[in-house]
C-alpha cells in the first residue's frame, strides 16, 4: 500500500495564514463594491466611500503597527512575515481614499485640491501622513532592505508611528462632532508606541 503523505496540521495554518490574511483584507473593498453595485451607498455616497476607505486606511495603518507587539506578546512567529503585507494594505486604501477624495469630489481640479491643501489643515495633516508613508511603501521590497542596509531601513521605517499620529489628527481635525473614534485610535495608536518604547529600553 502506498503511503500518503502527511503535511501537520500547524505547518498547513502557517501556509494558510498569509492567503488568507489577503483574503481578508481585500474584504473591505469588495464589501464596498458590492455596496456601490446594489446601490447602498446612502445619500451621499461619494462622502460615503471617501470615508470609508479613510477608515479602513487607518485601521489597516494600526493593524500593520500591531503585527511586532501582538507577535513579542504571543510568541507565535509567522505573524510577523504579515507586516509587510498589512502595511502594504494600509498604503492600498490610503491611495484610494485620496484618489476619492481628488476624483471623485474634487474631478481632478488641481487648483481647487492645492486650496484645499493650504486651506484646510486637515488636507494638510492627511496629506503630511500620505507623504511619511509614500517612501515606507517605495522600500518594502527585500531589495530596497538588502540596498538601504537593515538599521537604516528600520530607521526610515519608523515613520509609520508619525504617520499614524498624522492620520488620526487628520481625522480628529475632519469632525464636528462624534470625537469617541478618533479618541479610540489614538489610544490604540498610544499604547502601540508605548509598546515600542517599552521593547526599546
Ligand atoms: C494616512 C493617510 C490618511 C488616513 C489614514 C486618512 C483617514 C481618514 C479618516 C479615518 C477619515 C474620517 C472618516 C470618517 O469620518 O469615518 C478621513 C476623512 C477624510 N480624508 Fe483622510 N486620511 C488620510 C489621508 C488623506 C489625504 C491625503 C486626503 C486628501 C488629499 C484625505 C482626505 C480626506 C477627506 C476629504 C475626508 C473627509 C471626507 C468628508 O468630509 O466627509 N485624507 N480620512
Amino acid at each position: 500500500m502506498t503511503e500518503v503523505a502527511h503535511t501537520p496540521p500547524k505547518l498547513t495554518f502557517q501556509r494558510a495564514l498569509k492567503p488568507v490574511v489577503f483574503v481578508l483584507c481585500l474584504g473591505p473593498i469588495l464589501w464596498l463594491g458590492y455596496r456601490g453595485i446594489v446601490g447602498h451607498l446612502g445619500a451621499n455616497p461619494i462622502e460615503t466611500v471617501i470615508r470609508y476607505l479613510g477608515d479602513w486606511a487607518l485601521r489597516f495603518l494600526l493593524i500593520a503597527l500591531a503585527v511586532t507587539p501582538v507577535r513579542i506578546l504571543s510568541g507565535y512567529t509567522p505573524i510577523g512575515r504579515l507586516r509587510r503585507m498589512l502595511g502594504l494594505f494600509a498604503f492600498t486604501y490610503v491611495v484610494l481614499h485620496m484618489l476619492a477624495y481628488i476624483g471623485l469630489d474634487r474631478l481632478f481640479d488641481w487648483n481647487e485640491l492645492w486650496k484645499d491643501v493650504v486651506k484646510r489643515v486637515y488636507i494638510t495633516v492627511g496629506m503630511a501622513a500620505f507623504a511619511m508613508l509614500l517612501p515606507l511603501a517605495i522600500t518594502s521590497t527585500d531589495a530596497m532592505v538588502r540596498r538601504m542596509g537593515g538599521r537604516a531601513w528600520r530607521r526610515l521605517h519608523t515613520l509609520a508611528y508619525p504617520a499614524g499620529i498624522a492620520a488620526v489628527i487628520h481625522y480628529a481635525l475632519m469632525i464636528k462632532a462624534g470625537f469617541l473614534q478618533p479618541i479610540i485610535y489614538a489610544a490604540i495608536l498610544g499604547l502601540l508606541l508605548a509598546a515600542r518604547v517599552f521593547k526599546k529600553a
